[in-house]
């Protein structure tokens, strides 16, 4: 038997951060779902789940997720409120991590009948995933979220996300190890990161790049043009050790599910101390980091006959930042009379209402339209 590496037996670091985003990120998830007035059932597939208690005590996905379906359950019943029912599928090919998670489970009392169904599945994801987005396309009043996190890459296709995400009724958050598939062996890439980037791009047109954050970068982009308009990518990493990253993708067809996890993120790199930061744009001759977002912004402004609020919301998050970054680059560039604000009639506008937001987005898409001065 395969002897097995530290990370598959103690919980690490990195695996915490997993988890993390993993945790907030279902408890924004589930609490706007449950009081959406819409959603009857949710249902969560945990495709590789792992035995649930690390050796070292770490808890992995599974007994996280059931933690934050307990607490809402608990919160919405101190407030009269009803939680829709969830129902949980946990899938790990290993039948006795699968033993092993049913007995913590039981012992632990992480779950009640009344939460929804619990299921346990031993079978190998490409068995699943194929069936999976025939289940997800079926559903009515239903939303479903899927984790996928395997110890490596191979098995994992676009195709497949993208058929999970195509009935809009679905999330997906991928976990990957970057660091392995930038790392090209000297005979050139190796067959199975081919075959994950042959379905994105012109293989031809795949530039090798000698950092793993470039890899990410490029990987993305070609994710978000691979699944199209209406469909929102973004990544998390995850750094192990100075020379091994980890990359978390999540995948909505939602805007506003994608902003929740988007706001997950930002939070989660705060505590984390790399908390966004705005530096503005210098001149010509400035030493000052120019700003990505702004420039990004001003760019897309520019092209623009009339960029209204709803598209530069859109167009924010698309890039994954957050309506609080726009309009603080929007108030320092307003403060500096570079940019106007015009209402729909040419009517005047208040100072520093840009109307960047979801329910703007959904309610006033063409409130206020920008132009640079
Ligand atoms: C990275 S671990 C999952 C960790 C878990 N999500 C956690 O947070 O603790 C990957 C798991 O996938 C299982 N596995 C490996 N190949 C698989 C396959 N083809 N289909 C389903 N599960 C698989 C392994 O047994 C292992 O438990």
């Amino acid at each position: 038997m395969a002897k097995k590496r530290e990370s598959q037996i103690v919980m690490l670091d990195h695996s915490k951060a997993k988890v993390e985003l993993l945790e907030k990120y279902l408890q924004k998830y589930l609490s706007i779902i449950s009081n959406d007035g819409f959603t009857e059932k949710i249902n969560l597939f945990d495709l590789f789940c792992g035995e649930g208690i690390y050796e070292n005590g770490g808890e992995g996905s599974p007994i996280v997720t059931l933690r934050v379906l307990k607490d809402l359950h608990f919160i919405n019943k101190a407030k009269s409120k009803i939680t829709p029912k969830v129902d949980l599928v946990f899938n790990d090919t290993d039948t006795t991590k699968i033993e092993k998670l049913k007995q913590i489970i039981s012992e632990k009392k992480l779950h009640y009948e009344d939460f929804g169904k619990l299921n346990y599945r031993c079978k190998d994801y490409k068995e699943i995933v194929e069936k999976l987005s025939v289940y997800i396309n079926g559903l009515k009043n239903e939303k479903a979220f899927v984790f996928i996190d395997p110890y490596g890459y191979k098995e994992i296709r676009a195709s497949e996300i993208k058929a999970l995400l195509a009935s809009k009724k679905s999330e997906v958050l991928l976990f990957l190890p970057t660091q392995f598939m930038y790392r090209f062996d000297e005979k050139g890439t190796p067959q199975a990161l081919i075959e994950i980037l042959e379905e994105l791009v012109d293989i031809k047109n795949w530039k090798a790049t000698n950092s793993v954050y470039a890899f990410i970068e490029q990987f993305n982009n070609a994710l978000r043009e691979y699944l199209g308009k209406g469909f929102f990518v973004d990544t998390f990493t995850i750094q192990k050790d100075e020379s091994t990253v980890y990359c978390l993708f999540f995948f909505s067809s939602h805007i506003r599910g994608f902003e929740k996890m988007l706001e997950t993120k930002w939070e989660i790199d705060q505590d984390h101390g790399k908390g966004w930061s705005y530096e503005k744009t210098g001149d010509l001759f400035s030493t000052i980091k120019t700003n990505y977002l702004e420039e990004k912004l001003l760019s897309f402004i520019s092209e623009k006959e009339k960029p209204f609020n709803g598209e530069v919301y859109e167009f924010a998050l698309s890039l994954g930042f957050l309506p609080k970054h726009v309009t603080e680059i929007f108030n320092s560039l307003q403060d500096d009379d570079k940019i106007e604000v015009l209402s729909q009639t040419n009517g005047k506008v208040r100072r520093k209402a840009f109307y960047i937001s979801y329910d703007n987005y959904k309610n006033d898409f063409k409130k206020v339209y920008f132009k640079i001065k």
